[in-house]
C-alpha cells in the first residue's frame, strides 16, 4: 500500500513550519492529506499572507475541522502516521484527554489507537504545568513531542534555511531521507 501521511495544522504561531514541511513532503513525493482547524486557517492567513488554498499545491486533500465524517476519522483508512505542525496547547490537551471534538483531534486519537506514529510539533512558551502534564500523557499514549525548537548549528542564513532544516529533522525521524539535511559533524577546533 502507498504510504500516506496526515498533516494537521492548528492555530499555533508558526504556520511557516507547516508550509515548509508540506513543501519537503512534496519534494520527497510523499502522499499527504491535510486537516486544518479554524484557528489554523486564521493564523495561516495572518502570518503567511497566502490563501489557504495554496495548501492544495502540496497535498491531495484539504479537510476543515468540522468535516467530522471524512476518511481520517476512521481507523479503517490506513494512514501511515500523522504530524501536527504547529500544534496548539488546546489541541495537545484534547489529544491528551481523548475528547476528539473535531476532525483533527479525532484523527490524532485514531492514529494513537491504531498504534501509528503521531508527532506533535508543539509551540508555546513559557509552559505551565497543565501543558507539561498533557505532554507527558500524550507521550505515554505513544505520541512524540517534537517541539518547534529549531537548531542553529547549521548556521542558517535566513528563515527558510532555519525552518527547512527543522522540518527535515522531522522527516528523518520518520525514516525518510530528506535532501540536503545538514548533519552535525564536529567542531573544527577538535
Ligand atoms: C496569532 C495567534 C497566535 C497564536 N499562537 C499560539 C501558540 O503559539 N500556541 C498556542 O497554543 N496557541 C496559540 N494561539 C491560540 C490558539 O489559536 C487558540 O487557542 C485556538 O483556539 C486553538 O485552536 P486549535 O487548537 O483548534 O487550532 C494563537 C492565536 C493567534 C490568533
Amino acid at each position: 500500500m502507498k504510504k500516506k501521511f496526515l498533516v494537521g495544522i492548528t492555530g499555533a504561531s508558526g504556520a511557516i513550519y507547516a508550509y515548509y514541511f508540506l513543501k519537503e513532503l512534496k519534494i520527497l513525493k510523499i502522499s499527504t492529506e491535510v486537516i486544518i482547524t479554524k484557528a489554523g486557517e486564521l493564523v495561516w492567513n495572518y502570518e503567511l499572507e497566502k490563501p489557504i488554498d495554496e495548501i492544495l499545491n502540496f497535498t491531495e486533500k484539504l479537510y476543515k475541522e468540522d468535516e467530522v465524517s471524512a476518511p481520517p476519522a476512521s481507523g479503517s483508512n490506513e494512514y501511515s502516521g500523522m504530524v501536527i505542525i504547529p500544534c496548539t496547547m488546546g489541541t495537545l490537551s484534547a489529544i491528551a484527554c481523548g475528547s476528539a471534538r473535531n476532525l483533527l483531534q479525532r484523527s490524532a486519537d485514531v492514529i494513537l489507537k491504531e498504534r501509528k506514529p503521531l508527532i506533535l510539533v508543539i509551540r508555546e512558551t513559557p509552559l505551565n504545568l497543565i501543558h507539561i502534564k498533557n505532554m507527558e500523557l500524550c507521550t505515554q499514549a505513544g505520541a512524540v513531542i517534537f517541539p518547534a525548537m529549531p537548531g542553529f548549528y547549521h548556521k542558517p542564513k535566513n528563515l527558510e534555511e532555519l525552518i527547512s532544516q527543522f522540518v527535515k529533522r522531522i522527516l528523518q525521524f520518520l525514516g525518510f531521507n530528506p535532501k540536503n539535511l545538514k548533519t552535525w559533524q564536529k567542531l573544527n577546533s577538535e
